[in-house]
């Protein structure tokens, strides 16, 4: 037998027993005539002791940093116990090794803290692997795994693979896609998400499906984005919006409580998106906390239908927030305390290119009831103070105010309130929040592409109460930069997002499931009949043969497992990612493909 027990395995229960280890080496020490070895698997380190007898044949044998080595022996009890770890109170006294493998010496220290860069980390992933934190990480992804997998399973979901060499499937990324041999100048398109796919099934009456699957999206990487991830991909027949919500708030609840042993027993609230960007700047807010932001001053033009305050903003003769489009103030407990220093600091921080604002005003709330103003020139101390009371200050705080452009300031606003929150320590990463954010436009503008493009994907349906608006209205624009006075701006659809401490986790909607209306849809987004059907001919085909109503929601699974396993970096949960550049480290991909294979496939490269 290789090995009787693992190396996480024995106690002080099991002391006298003859017993059989395998694994690294992870540390050497001598002590005199003695050697001591921690060998590591993955479950665990257990001393070993190689005594006198055996110490002298490790000078014809030396041991090395990750050799594996094979160990027999009695385990003892150890008397300098080490409580830090579940086998530090016995050791294995060698009766016999063997090293099965030796190694050279690893470029980086295979241990919690390492002495490893990120780069050198992804070459050596296999190495990388090895240390205890990224196994963490991958455990709890394989939990997170089981756990969505049993739920879904017991609600009679049915796991069904689809096809990877796909036509392209829109979810406003590039395609990677694949040359085909056999059909020379012919390319497949890897999906962006099984999205038609899943759809189809509903059609064949399949009308609960799931599957844990890859998706494969060619756009600019961030932390919580990679070119291939992981969805758990849902879709239900026969629901409506509210069913959803329940199913899968259902499911991350499970996850909460498999996973993490959190009983989330509240519902998950819920937000419509034109609260969300009015309260909070972003379409997936941060709920750990308040200090919401308060609109001071709207555009005019029609954007958000809801009342500002631009009469305590507008006739003060100051330039800067007459000229600009929105001004925004967010109020920071205890923030009246503020030295200047700090103040200049968060200046400077909102005046970064990433932030782009031009300056900061503030309003400080004394604890003695007074006002004292960056902007008190322009604003009598009266009016100051019902700019104090509209953001619902108390004594102490501080109101910090934004101007400029409706979409830069809101963004901005929304930058300075997480990090704020940050600051104030009110994102506690072992506070989970979850939040429905609903109600989305249907469309967006894209000012780029001069067309109306499809929010969450072309698929979503819009509400019931609004689907007159898109059949009557055409969807040309006379003048672009007015887009939002438009009747297409204002429909709404009927999707919604699932938000975990700030972290869109999921999106989906109730489809469209009948042709006329898909067809409507695709001709809204600017795609002509001929197109419509050379794209989507299969999917308008399939809504004549008696397509169920339909919906569903894909999950983010690597962002989930992230966020539970409180790190911003989905790299750190997937076991071989790619870099920001979209790389393989480790394989050294993407890579060039040699003449034959580019003959074979038809292909030339003009690299220009
Ligand atoms: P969506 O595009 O919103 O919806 O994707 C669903 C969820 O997948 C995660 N996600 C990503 N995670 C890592 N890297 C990426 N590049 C990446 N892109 C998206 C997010 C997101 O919420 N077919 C629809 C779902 C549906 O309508 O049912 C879809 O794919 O957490």
């Amino acid at each position: 037998m290789f090995r009787t027990h693992t190396c996480g395995e024995l106690r002080l229960a099991n002391v006298g027993t003859n017993v059989t280890l395998a694994g690294w080496i992870q540390t050497i020490r001598k002590f005199g005539a003695i050697t001591f070895v921690d060998l590591r698997d993955r479950y665990g380190i257990t001393q070993l002791v190689f005594n006198e007898g055996l110490s002298s044949q490790l000078e014809s044998n030396p041991l090395g940093r990750e050799f594996v080595l094979q160990a027999k022996g009695k385990v003892i009890e150890r008397s300098n116990k080490n409580l830090t770890i579940p086998t530090g109170k016995i050791e294995i006294e060698l009766t016999e090794f063997s090293i099965l493998n030796k190694s050279v010496t690893p470029p980086f220290t295979i241990q919690d803290d390492t002495d490893g860069g990120d780069d050198l980390r992804m070459k050596y992933r296999y190495l990388d692997l090895r240390r205890n934190a990224v196994k963490k990480n991958l455990e709890l992804r394989y939990a997170v795994n089981r756990s969505a997998r049993n739920y879904l399973h017991e609600n009679q979901f049915m796991d069904i693979e689809t096809p990877f060499l796909i036509k392209s499937t829109p979810e406003g990324a590039r395609d990677f896609v694949v040359p085909s041999r056999m059909n020379p100048g012919q390319f497949y398109a890897l999906p962006q998400s099984p999205q038609t796919f899943k759809q189809l099934l509903m059609v064949s009456g399949y009308d609960r499906y799931y599957q844990v699957v890859k998706c494969f999206r060619d756009e600019d990487l961030r932390a919580d984005r990679q070119p291939e991830f992981t969805q758990i991909d849902c879709e239900m027949s026969f629901v409506e919006q509210e069913d959803i919500l329940n199913m899968f708030e259902g499911l991350v609840k499970r996850i909460f409580k498999d996973v993490k042993g959190i009983d989330y027993t509240e519902s998950v609230e819920r937000m419509t998106w034109e609260d969300a960007m009015w309260h909070f700047g972003n379409d997936k807010p941060d709920i750990r906390f308040g200090m919401k932001i308060h609109t001071l001053k709207k555009p005019s033009t029609v954007y958000f239908n809801k009342q500002d305050h631009s009469g305590l903003i507008n006739g003060a003769n100051f330039a800067v927030f007459d000229g600009a489009e929105t001004v925004l103030a967010i109020s920071v407990p205890g923030g009246a305390a503020y030295t200047r220093k700090q103040l200049d600091e968060l200046t400077e921080w909102v005046k970064r290119p990433q932030i782009g604002m031009k300056g900061l005003a503030y309003i400080r709330y004394n604890e003695d009831g007074t006002v004292k103003s960056s902007i008190d020139k322009f604003y009598a101390e009266e009016r100051l103070k019902k700019i104090v009371e509209t953001t619902v200050s108390n004594k102490g705080d501080i109101v910090l105010i934004l101007a400029g452009s409706e979409e830069r300031t809101r963004k901005a606003m929304s930058e300075l309130r997480l990090e704020l929150g940050e600051q104030l320590g009110m994102r506690k990463k072992d506070e989970f929040k979850l939040l429905w954010v609903l109600d989305f436009p249907l469309f967006e503008y894209s000012e780029e592409d001069n067309r109306w493009v499809a929010r969450h994907h072309p698929f979503t349906s819009p509400k019931p109460s609004q689907i007159s608006t898109m059949i009557e209205n055409e969807p040309s624009i006379k003048d672009a930069s007015n887009y939002l006075s438009h009747p297409y701006a204002q429909i709404k659809a009927n999707a919604y997002d699932m938000v975990l401490n700030g972290n869109e986790i999921g999106g989906g909607s109730i489809r469209i499931y009948q042709r006329e209306l898909q067809e409507k849809m695709f001709a809204a987004l600017g795609m002509s009949k001929e197109e419509a059907l050379h794209k989507f001919g299969f999917l308008l085909g399939a809504f004549e043969y008696g397509a169920p109503p339909h919906g569903g929601i894909a999950f983010g699974f690597d962002r989930l497992c992230s966020i539970l396993g409180g790190s911003e970096s989905i790299r750190d949960f997937i076991a071989f990612p790619k870099n920001n550049s979209g790389r393989d480290l480790m394989l050294d991909a993407p890579s060039s493909i040699d003449d034959v294979q580019l003959k074979e496939l038809n292909l030339k490269i003009n690299l220009s």
